[in-house]
């Protein structure tokens, strides 16, 4: 999942939490799809722990977070990821959780470092690999789907000591290398695969805190080169798949935030149109067509490689289908060179749509927020079923392939209203259930984010999207079902989207007023860490 710097946005979408919009006016549960798959993800850095133990090597992250340098960025105890939930050890307690809420699917990632130590084949590390296949057998026993991950943010710190990771292009070879290995050695029991999760923000976000941290110079930082070579190395672990005849279906898992136009001026239509195609057009048109938009490479083709004939023929074609993890929507107005953009106040989910436009000076973004606060400094707590919506119909108009709905879920803090969560996810599958009915848009599955509370980044384990959750207060990490969780079981029995609505006012005082005192605290904080980084830049 993604990542966050403040958690004080979250108080001004939840303290507004009034009646969610549906979109449709309807107030009652609504069928699912005959076929559609049902399911729910964790991700091996988030959930295993035991970082440096059954043979794992450091990964990128365990290494950046270990250096202890991004408390600017809200990151507090770098080390909560060491343990996380601990699943290397109880994954089939996790596991029975999937399969005590009839869900389908289950999704998972596969660690890198765990299964390479030393970031190529030539030492695979078995007990990682035997880790794995017995993560897989459980999960088969319990007769749900896996769907594996290749890689989700965690490569081998080698490969950033040997030639800095994605900013080079031995990256690429390594990557297709690490898939194949996967590929022979599992795909008898999984056929269905992503190879990378969330590009953008691997190569935004987590480009970010290695500059932060200092691990790298800014000026030696480039994050089209890495969506480059990320989205080549994509490519060629497909071709891999194809070329050894295996069976399954591969795609590659996609953040998406798809901007309307702010009013229906021709302007604004276009700037919104560059904005969509440079956050998941630079990404997913390559691999469906063959090279970048060609709004991508007007605005921003200077400061991207190209790729050669060869790679071009390479790409096309290169996916099965096409998975996107959605949470948030925006606007876009086109901005003139006399009116001056907002600066999204710093967080995760901005840095990422910010990168991923740099060079092109006429777009002006916000997050959309359907409660009708604005909450862009914490944009993945905006409630904006519309998302999931124009998402999925940017995507299907676009690229018309299958669409797996990879990750989809709120955060709450610890105490907070699980009705809000009901409503969330009741919200978001209407309007998912919308576009296949209304558009025949192809939609293989929804999976939500996440099984259990995971390690959420920047905020720790202060926010929870489980299903489930885990008692990381007092360390026991026992596994406990939330009342939400329950929406899931009517789900899977009734095959129907359960109406919620979340009413006015459901917050509690004291709950209110603690996160009032901390929304505070932290407006405060990072109102000065904004002035400062503008004064420093
Ligand atoms: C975090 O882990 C690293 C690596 O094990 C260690 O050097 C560091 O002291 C730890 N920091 C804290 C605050 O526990
Ligand atoms: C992304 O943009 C932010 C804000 O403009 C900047 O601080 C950061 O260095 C950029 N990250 C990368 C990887 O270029
Ligand atoms: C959209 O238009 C409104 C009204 O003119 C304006 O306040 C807002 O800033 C615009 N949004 C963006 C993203 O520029
Ligand atoms: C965690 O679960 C174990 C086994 O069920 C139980 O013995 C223990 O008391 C639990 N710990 C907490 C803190 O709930």
């Amino acid at each position: 999942m993604y990542a966050y710097l403040t958690i004080f946005g979250l108080l001004s979408a939840w303290s507004q939490a009034n009646i969610i919009r549906t979109g449709t006016g309807q107030s009652q549960d609504v069928p699912l799809p005959g076929d559609l798959l049902i399911g729910a993800a964790v991700s091996a850095f988030q959930t295993e722990g035991w970082w440096n133990k059954g043979g794992k090597s450091e990964s990128m992250v365990d290494h950046v977070l270990h250096t202890g340098r991004l408390g600017k960025l809200g990151f507090k105890n770098t080390n909560d990821s060491d343990t996380a939930a601990d699943s290397y050890h109880r994954y089939k307690e996790d596991i029975a959780i999937a399969k005590q809420l009839k869900f389908q699917v289950y999704r998972f990632s596969i660690s890198w470092s765990r299964v390479l130590p030393e970031g190529d084949i030539s030492r695979p590390n078995m007990e990682g690999v035997q880790y794995y296949h017995d993560l897989i057998d459980e999960i088969l026993k319990q007769g749900l789907i896996p769907f594996a991950t290749v890689y989700h943010f965690d490569h081998p710190q080698v490969l950033e000591d040997q030639f800095r990771g994605w900013q080079s292009r031995e990256m690429i070879q390594k990557f297709r290398d690490y898939a194949r290995f996967l590929f022979n050695e599992f795909s008898s029991k999984v056929q269905l695969w992503a190879t990378i999760n969330e590009p953008n923000v691997m190569c935004a976000y987590f480009g970010t805190l290695l500059i932060t941290a200092g691990l790298v110079q800014a000026e030696d930082y480039n994050t089209y080169k890495c969506m480059h070579h990320i989205t080549l190395a994509h490519a060629e672990a497909y071709r891999a798949f194809k070329e050894n005849k295996l069976p399954g279906r591969v795609g590659v898992n996609t953040w998406i935030v798809t901007a309307k136009p702010n009013t229906t001026s021709i302007e604004d239509s276009f700037a919104a149109e560059v904005f969509n195609q440079l956050q998941a057009g630079s990404m997913l048109h390559p691999i469906v067509f063959g090279d970048y938009p060609e709004l991508v490479k007007k605005y921003t083709g200077h400061l991207r490689p190209e790729f050669t004939p060869e790679e071009k023929q390479m790409l096309k074609g290169a996916t099965d289908f096409i998975s996107l993890n959605i949470y948030a929507g925006g606007n876009v107005a086109y901005k003139d060179s006399d009116r001056s953009s907002e600066t999204l106040p710093f967080s995760g989910p901005a840095v990422v749509v910010e990168n991923m436009t740099h060079g092109v000076d006429f777009i002006s973004f916000r997050f959309a927020d359907e409660l009708g606060r604005r909450s862009e400094n914490y944009p993945l707590f905006s409630v904006a079923p519309d998302a999931m919506h124009s998402a999925l119909l940017w995507t299907w108009q676009q690229y018309n392939l299958p669409i797996m709905v990879s990750e989809n879920g709120i955060p709450l803090q610890k105490g907070m209203d699980e009705e809000l969560r009901l409503a969330y996810y009741s919200a978001y599958l209407r309007a998912l259930v919308s576009a296949v009915n209304e558009f025949k848009v192809n939609v293989m599955g929804y999976i939500v984010w996440a099984l259990i509370d995971t390690v959420e980044w920047s905020a720790g384990f202060d926010l929870k999207f489980g299903v489930a959750a885990v008692d990381y207060e007092t360390g026991s990490l026992n596994r406990s079902l939330k009342s939400s969780s329950d929406f899931w079981l009517q789900v899977a029995e009734k095959r129907v989207v359960p109406f919620a609505e979340v009413p006015r006012s459901t917050s509690s005082p004291s709950s209110y007023q603690l996160l009032t005192t901390k929304t505070v605290l932290l407006t405060i904080f990072s109102i000065c860490y904004t002035c400062c980084a503008n004064f420093i830049n």
